[in-house]
């Protein structure tokens, strides 16, 4: 009897087992990130909410992937969700090239503002067609520059090497202003700075922390000159092989946890400016409003470059958010 029973108690575990299903979480940053945040809340309400039927295992800080390889880990099934920067996805719909403009958002409210727009919303869908389709935005902040170098006006980056995400809206962005961009994976970034293999780069205050940045950049100008945003992927093969109903349950987590980290993302970024300027290990340089048009004039052209294949009306329909 006490045999039958311990098969039987084995069976059922077994074809528990068998019915879980995995999803692996790919990113780039540190937990403690706004995006960190949100894919362990995403992780906590799909378990909780499936009794087990889904397992999410989040592999933050390039662990797995780095992001230019988590597009193709997505489309042969290696991984089921990876939000790498929008940045980083431009090669899939050239459209989305709009979010690297420089100075295109005054502050976060206007990139919610388009990212809820029926034109926000259909560039979220932009890349569905092609193996992958987008789940949501989720927000980081707008970038500030660091550098080996006091960084004011325009002619204090003449000649210097910047890392850049794979954008040719950012390499336009630093050539504009006679500076070398310098294409590196996330992961690098930390080793080169270091190193002195280039002279600065640019994140938002969370990723400029979390990734120690500051330790080797002795100055941060307070710019705001662009965006650092994401977009939630899965494949088409992975959503198509969910029910329905596990559909909608993985979507709604994924809403409630994109809104956590959104919430959470302005805080983040904050607490982690004073934690860098009460380090002393960065200068923290406020631009004046005329150093600050200096950048906007000198990098507004490269709008101009891009406008065709972003489309003049998506721009005009961001910068309508500008309120
Ligand atoms: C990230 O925040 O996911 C990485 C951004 C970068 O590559 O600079």
């Amino acid at each position: 009897m006490k045999k039958l029973l311990l098969s039987a108690a084995i069976m059922a575990i077994s074809a528990s087992a068998l019915a879980q299903t995995t999803i692996k979480y790919s990113h780039v940053v540190a937990n403690d990130t706004p995006k960190g945040q949100s894919a362990l809340k995403f992780k906590e309400l799909l378990e909780e909410r499936s009794n087990g039927e889904f397992l999410v295992e989040v592999f933050p800080n390039s662990q797995l992937y780095n992001d230019d390889k988590v597009l193709e880990a997505l489309l042969l099934g290696d991984v089921q969700i990876a939000a790498p920067s929008v940045s980083k996805l431009n090669r899939l719909t050239k459209k989305l090239q709009l979010f690297d403009l420089p100075f295109l958002f005054k502050d976060m409210d206007a990139v919610t503002c388009f990212q809820e727009s029926d034109a926000g919303q259909e560039l979220l869908h932009s890349i569905d067609g092609k193996g992958l389709m987008g789940l949501g935005y989720i927000h980081n902040g707008l970038k500030q520059f660091s550098a080996s170098v006091p960084v004011r006006v325009p002619a204090d980056v003449d000649g210097k090497k910047f890392r850049i995400m794979s954008s040719d809206v950012l390499a336009a962005q630093y050539q504009a202003v006679n500076a070398i961009p310098v294409k590196k994976p996330f992961s690098e970034v930390f080793t080169l700075l270091q190193t002195k293999a280039i002279d600065g780069q640019e994140s938002p205050w969370s990723n400029t922390f979390s990734q120690k940045f500051y330790e080797v950049q002795p100055y941060i100008t307070v710019s705001n000159h662009g965006l650092l945003d994401y977009m939630v992927i899965t494949s088409n093969e992975f959503w198509g092989s969910l029910s329905e109903e596990d559909q909608k349950m993985v979507s709604e987590a994924m809403s409630e946890a994109i809104a956590y980290g959104n919430d959470l993302a302005a805080e983040i970024n904050e607490r982690d400016r004073k934690t860098i300027a009460e380090s002393g290990r960065s200068e923290i340089i406020e631009l004046t409003p005329e150093e600050r048009q200096q950048w906007v004039d000198a990098m507004r052209p490269v709008w101009a470059q891009f406008e065709e294949e972003i489309g003049a009306e998506l721009i005009s329909t961001a910068e309508a958010c500008n309120k």
